[in-house]
């Protein structure tokens, strides 16, 4: 089946094997065409020049065989012309005519008068020089009969000349000979091309047979087994490939279903019921889904800006459980109980959201030092160097270790289903899985996984390697997130691959690695319609009705490229004048690790270039960069999403950049253009939007006019078929399928054990 699929996307190979004869025929004829024409052409060129040579060769011929008939005449001629005897003349031109192959023999007078001539002399001929001139003289005569060669020939007696001997051949022979010679040839060129083509196509069938062969050994070896390939050498190129493609079509395959299922909230919701029914989900992650923070007013209740928080806390709300994450709001201590509880969402409470507490040194080598300034420009690979502090190091064991312990506290089972969430607790799992062996531990990574080379560089690889492969199941973004995960695993641990079924087995236990493609819950509806957004967002902002806007909306990151998405504004107002006055760059960040080093440049940076180019273009309140460095909710954000023309999402890598799909979800009106750097997940799946290398300013600018020009109609098109991906694949879709398989993956697991147990009764009972 699988086979049959991948045979479906690989044209060239359904070609050889699903309609051979229908499809022999056209690959034949794509090689006896372009052969014939060339031969044709070829044909067409060359036999004019043949056709000049064999001429020229026949007439060279006949000039020598004159020459040698004329001297050969001489003597007799001269007795006879001296006798001035006609008849022997007669005699000898007729003799001379019938053995010496010539058409006729005349003589002539050195006044030019015809003396005497062959029978076969045609009259009109007569004679040609005269006795003057040279001593040969040579000419193509044509006569109503057709063509002939005139040689004449001075007959001399010692220096007087006697007259000219006119040797006449006939050249019709001559043309009959190189019309023939020509249609040989063209007969010869025609039966070499039909014979270049068949053994051309003979061998290509061969080589294609061969190709297909081993081709269909590679699909039909890969479904069934994971013994290694011996595939000819042309092929070898390929298998890495095909086999990848396999597993990508077997995981979509598995998702297919999955795919078919309208994902809903309830529909999560009687998924978990069905599928891991009176089981318990716990979440841990480092960011809390809800800060309380102590203000003048009193205690605020905030949403963090943070992809997973988007991601996981509408699945939350569909499954309930707990969700485990560091209480850091000013006013989170004063709001929990006495078992670090508080109920959430805050207006309509449906799971538990438990705070762990963390001492500023527990934060600042955890959180700040390994998890910000070592794992994220490790996996980002944004050209900010990690930084690996062994007291960092430390913090950070000792603090997936505080977690591992409110999730074994939490757990009200022994096979709790934890879902341990992105790269702050790369330890986490094996942690747990050594106190609860039998718990269902899935984790997600939400940023890139690098190459093996740049994971490499970290000092506690291997540990952190060990730790991820006490999960259950292990996913990330993309299917090449999976890859990289997969070879450094390889690279640095003893480990047991299996690249097909895509599992690791370390230390007598698996761990499944796959992709799921994070996503957002689909809105339902929003308070104001998209002119009202339009109307309030410039108005808010000073700006004219007509006013063209773009949107950034990022945590102040220097992976987002921020920067060189100011630098494309720019260069789009050197390319364009026209827009100085109308369009304007609103970018939306909000304030992110700011105690880093690296952040606070960030932002020094980003000021810095917008302040610089607002100066350039400014007359009078014009900003082309209107800066916000400040949280905005996601009331807010959607307003801007609606108002704005333009989403610019120019991250320099991101696992998969969730501001990409809220932006398509938020327009209804099916108008505005994305712009997304190819870097990001989300340029594997929203193929309409205009894709960019954020790193190239002239590219980003060009796609930022094209953008800000875009006919609506177009505008429309993309953004219609983005929505139905984005609705369709939804949060609870990527929740879904985790906790599809997390479920298949337990099913194993109580089979195994049963079995195991089973085993071990009756080896007692033997015994
Ligand atoms: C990314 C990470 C998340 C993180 C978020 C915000 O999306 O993958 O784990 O929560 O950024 O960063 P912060 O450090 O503020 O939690």
């Amino acid at each position: 089946m699988l086979c049959a699929d991948l045979l479906q996307i690989l044209p060239t190979v359904a070609c050889g094997l699903k309609a051979p004869n229908m499809q022999s025929f056209r690959f034949s004829l794509r090689f006896i065409l372009p052969l014939a024409l060339v031969v044709g052409l070829f044909a067409y060129a060359v036999m004019p020049v043949v056709n000049d040579m064999t001429v020229r060769w026949f007439v060279r011929d006949l000039e020598a065989r004159s020459q040698m008939l004329a001297s050969a005449l001489q003597q007799p001629l001269l007795e006879y012309v001296a006798d001035k005897n006609q008849k022997k003349i007669r005699q000898l031109f007729d003799r001379s005519v019938q053995e010496g192959g010539l058409y006729a023999l005349g003589f002539c007078s050195p006044s030019g008068q015809l003396l005497y001539r062959s029978s076969t002399y045609p009259v009109v001929l007569g004679c040609r020089a005269g006795g003057a001139g040279s001593e040969t003289q040579r000419s193509l005569v044509d006569l109503p009969d057709g063509r002939v060669h005139v040689t004449e020939s001075q007959v001399r007696q010692g220096t007087e000349v006697l007259g000219q001997l006119i040797l006449v051949h006939d050249m019709r022979y001559i043309e009959r000979r190189t019309a023939e010679t020509q249609h040989y040839l063209i007969t010869l060129f025609a039966l070499l091309a039909v014979v270049i083509s068949l053994i051309t196509v003979f061998i290509a069938h061969l080589s294609w047979r061969g190709w297909i062969n081993a081709v269909k050994g590679i699909l039909h070896l890969d479904e069934r087994s994971s013994r290694s390939l011996s595939a000819p050498p042309e092929v070898q190129p390929l298998v890495g490939d095909l086999r990848a493609l396999l597993h990508e079509m077997r995981v979509d395959r598995r998702g297919e279903g999955v795919s078919a299922i309208n994902w809903t909230p309830e529909k999560l919701r009687s998924l978990l019921h069905d599928e891991l029914s009176g089981d318990q989900i716990l979440v841990v992650s480092n960011r809390e889904p809800y800060i309380h923070t102590r203000t003048p007013e009193g205690i605020e209740v905030r949403r963090p800006a943070s992809g997973l928080v988007t991601a996981v806390e509408p699945v939350m709300r569909a499954c309930s459980g707990t969700w485990i994450a560091h209480g850091a709001g000013t006013a989170d201590r004063e709001t929990v109980d006495a078992n670090d509880h508080v109920a959430v969402p805050p207006r309509k409470p449906s799971y538990t959201l438990r705070r762990v507490w963390l001492s500023k040194e527990e934060e600042q080598g955890y959180y700040y030092g390994f998890a910000n300034e070592g794992l994220w420009p490790l996996c980002h690979i944004a050209h900010v160097r990690p930084v690996f502090r062994t007291s960092d190091w430390e913090q950070y064991v000792a603090v997936n270790q505080r977690f591992a312990d409110a999730v074994i506290k939490e757990a009200h089972s022994e096979d709790p289903v934890v879902l341990v969430q992105d790269y702050h607790f790369a330890l986490l799992p094996r942690m747990v899985r050594e106190k609860l062996p039998r718990a269902t531990i899935i984790m997600f990574w939400h940023i890139p996984w690098p190459n093996p080379e740049s994971f490499g560089i970290c000092p506690w690889r291997e540990e952190i390697l060990e730790g991820l492969l006490g999960n259950t199941l292990l996913g990330f973004h993309t299917p090449f997130h999976c890859k990289n995960f997969l070879e450094t695993v390889d690279r640095y641990l003893e480990a047991r691959i299996e690249h097909e079924a895509s599992t690791i087995s370390y230390g007598g236990e698996l761990t499944e690695v796959e992709p799921y493609p994070i996503s957002i819950a689909w809105p339902d509806e929003f308070p104001r319609s998209v002119p009202d957004c339009r109307a309030d967002v410039r108005r808010e902002l000073g700006l004219s009705d007509k006013h063209l806007l773009a949107l950034g909306v990022d945590r102040l990151d220097y992976t987002k490229g921020i920067i060189e998405r100011i630098q494309a504004v720019e260069r789009v107002l050197e390319l364009y004048p026209s827009l100085i006055g109308h369009f304007s760059l609103v970018q939306i960040a909000a304030p992110s690790r700011s105690s880093l080093d690296e952040y606070q440049n960030l932002e020094s940076r980003v000021r810095a270039l917008a302040l610089r180019i607002n100066k350039r273009f400014s007359n009078g309140s014009y900003e082309p960069i209107i800066l916000k460095i400040e949280h905005y909710d996601s009331e807010d954000v959607n307003r801007y999403y609606r108002g704005a023309d333009v989403c610019m999402v120019t991250s320099l890598h991101d696992g998969m950049n969730l501001v990409a799909k809220e932006f398509v979800a938020a327009r209804d009106d099916e108008r505005g253009v994305l712009i997304l750097s190819q870097f990001t997940g989300a340029a594997r799946e929203l193929h309409e939007a205009l894709i960019i290398n954020p790193y190239h300013i002239e590219q980003g600018a060009e796609a930022l006019h094209r953008a800000l020009t875009m006919p609506e109609g177009e505008q429309r098109e993309r953004m219609r078929s983005m929505r139905i991906l984005v609705r369709d694949f939804n949060v609870y879709r990527w929740a879904g399928r985790m906790l599809i398989d997390a479920a298949r993956l337990r099913r194993r697991e109580r089979v195994t054990a049963r079995i195991h147990s089973q085993s071990r009764k009756a080896l007692r009972r033997v015994v």
